[in-house]
């Protein structure tokens, strides 16, 4: 998958005066686009409340609104402060399932320097789904919405 051009896309939002918040759900439902990917969502880190919160999401409902550190791919992710790339979630102890298909799963920090601000969380039907580039091309749009994130502290 190539994301450049919703990277540029999130890119001009940005220079037209958008916040963060429409940036957010652009990249989400772009990416969700993809056929492999079946449930896509961002979740931001609430630092007060030492949790991760699902900002906005295209799938099925899911329970898992709120996430603490350690709990689960994204919970894990978070604490160590790095992305999941699990092939066959069936294998994970602490897996949250959001529904009975759920093969694999894709964890992208969303990070400015070492703070971890956020994640791009995917979950797909297929097993191993994801790829080192699928990786690499989500990780373009998250670094872009660390960017949007921390130019909105600024303002
Ligand atoms: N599977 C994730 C929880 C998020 S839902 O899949 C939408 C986890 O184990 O952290």
């Amino acid at each position: 998958m190539d994301t450049t051009e919703l990277v540029k896309d999130l890119q001009e939002m940005r220079e037209s005066g958008h916040l963060s918040d429409p940036i957010l759900r652009r990249a989400v439902r772009n990416l969700s686009e993809e056929d492999r990917f079946g449930w896509v969502g961002v979740y931001l880190w609430d630092e007060e409340k030492n949790r991760l919160w699902l900002h906005n999401y295209v799938g099925e409902p899911t329970e898992h609104a709120l996430i603490e550190p350690g709990q689960g791919v994204c919970g894990t992710a978070l604490e160590k402060g790095e992305n999941m790339n699990v092939p066959d979630v069936s294998e994970v102890e602490n897996y949250l399932a959001c529904s009975p298909d759920v093969q694999s799963e894709l964890v992208v920090l969303i990070k400015a320097g070492d703070e971890v601000l956020g994640q791009i969380d995917i979950d797909s039907d297929e097993k191993a789904a994801f790829a080192e580039e699928d990786e690499q091309a989500v990780q373009l749009v998250a670094d872009k919405l660390a960017e949007v994130i921390m130019a909105d502290r600024r303002e």
